[in-house]
């Protein structure tokens, strides 16, 4: 036993990531940081960066063949940070295999699929978590634990977005192709503020939606941006949405209002959650020109009968590491049956409610 597990009287795990996109290497880092696993294989399509991650960070097993990777480097936990409608088979595949797995956000392109997801995990019995890592940011945590204190009253209205002036990711390659991805800016951030906005309120459910999308900049080849490693398939038609709009009920006689952009008319990039509620409200916001970035998180409230604005101090931003973290802590936690993914499905349910409501022009109801 070394020095570090004895320390921490934590079983040593052994790590594997599949994908090495910027996704992938958040994961890499955390495995590679934490002092209690080992990170062993990596698996992804581009051989160079098999060999600079691999080098980097001392990883004997290297596989251009995932299945292979399952099979052969005897692993207890995989990240899969790969093209969004490679999640379900590959996690699926790797629960089967008795793995524990922490997949990316979007959990997958539908809901159908995220279901698939789940009931592995419960046949499985192994923990499947999502990475959900802007939940971590500090100003989050923060707020979050203002809802918790009571402070805001009961909150019955909400409304968050992501703006994004100019960031159409992989133009051309799985991203921007509906069957790989299932969308396109609600999908691959709007989701994080869904997930940041229902994770502050206090996880109410979500019952109808009506939601409308449009494609403005990515038809024309505008919008375009250097995320993504993953190869162009010259010709490959922009078939998802640059901009999408949503109003949410919520269970109780609420509503959440969801805006997001890949690409959009403005001056800068623009990210907020704000609450409101019964007895305070409360705003986290950042974004900016790169040159001048700011964050902010404010509440308002009253104090001594008086209207008060208040700063709460904001600690750091726990990022990829962790979302990690809490995936490991899942799986030490061996209360495995208690973290099969339900939570993310959830999500999954209400962007496939999105999509089906600016798909008709109506208002669906969520399947709960
Ligand atoms: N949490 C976040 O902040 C965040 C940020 C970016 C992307 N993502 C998510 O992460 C996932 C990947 O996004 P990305 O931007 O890194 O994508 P990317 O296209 O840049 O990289 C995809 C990676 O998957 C690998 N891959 C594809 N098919 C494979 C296969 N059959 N076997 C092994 N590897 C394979 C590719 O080789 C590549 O390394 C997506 O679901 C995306 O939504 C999350």
């Amino acid at each position: 036993m070394t020095a570090a597990e004895q320390g921490s009287g934590q079983r040593r795990l052994r790590a594997g990531v599949i994908g090495l996109g910027w996704a992938g290497q958040q994961h890499v880092a955390a495995y590679a940081a934490d002092p209690t696993v080992d990170l062993v294989a990596l698996s992804a399509m581009e051989e160079h960066l098999l060999t600079r991650f691999g080098d980097e960070h001392d990883v004997p097993g290297r596989y251009r063949d995932w299945k292979q990777m399952i099979a052969e480097a005897d692993l207890d936990v995989v990240s899969i940070a790969t093209p969004t409608f490679l999640h379900a088979p590959m996690a699926t595949a790797a629960l089967e295999a008795g793995l524990h797995v922490l997949t990316e956000k979007p959990m997958a392109e539908t809901a159908e699929a995220a279901e698939s997801m789940v009931a592995a995990a419960d046949r499985a019995g192994r923990v499947l978590d999502v990475a959900f890592n802007h939940r971590q940011r500090g100003d989050v945590t923060a707020l979050r634990q203002v809802v918790e204190s009571g402070v805001l009253g009961k909150i019955y209205y909400a409304k968050t977005g992501w703006l994004r002036r100019q960031g159409i990711p992989g133009m051309g390659t799985w991203f921007t192709k509906t069957a790989s991805s299932g969308g396109g800016a609600m999908m691959d951030i709007g989701v994080h503020m869904l997930d940041m906005a229902l994770h502050l309120m206090g996880e109410p459910e979500v019952t109808a939606a009506s939601a409308s999308t449009h494609a403005e900049f990515g038809p024309l080849g505008r919008g375009g941006s250097g995320f993504g490693v993953s190869q162009v398939e010259e010709g490959t038609p922009f078939e998802v949405e640059d901009l999408a709009t949503a109003f949410l009920r919520i269970d109780g006689g609420g509503t959440l209002l969801l805006e997001t952009s890949w690409a959009q008319w403005i001056p800068y990039d623009q990210c907020y959650v704000t609450l409101y509620g019964a007895d305070g409200g409360a705003s986290i916001e950042w974004g900016g020109p790169p040159s001048d970035p700011y964050q902010r998180l404010n509440v308002w409230t009253e104090v001594a009968g008086m209207p008060a604005e208040l700063q709460p101090v904001v600690g750091e931003d726990g990022r990829h590491a962790r979302a990690v973290a809490n995936f490991l802590q899942k799986v030490r936690s061996e209360d495995w049956a208690a973290h099969d993914g339900s939570l993310a499905l959830r999500r999954a349910r209400v962007l496939d409610a999105c999509y089906a409501s600016a798909r008709t022009g109506a208002e669906v109801t969520v399947e709960n």
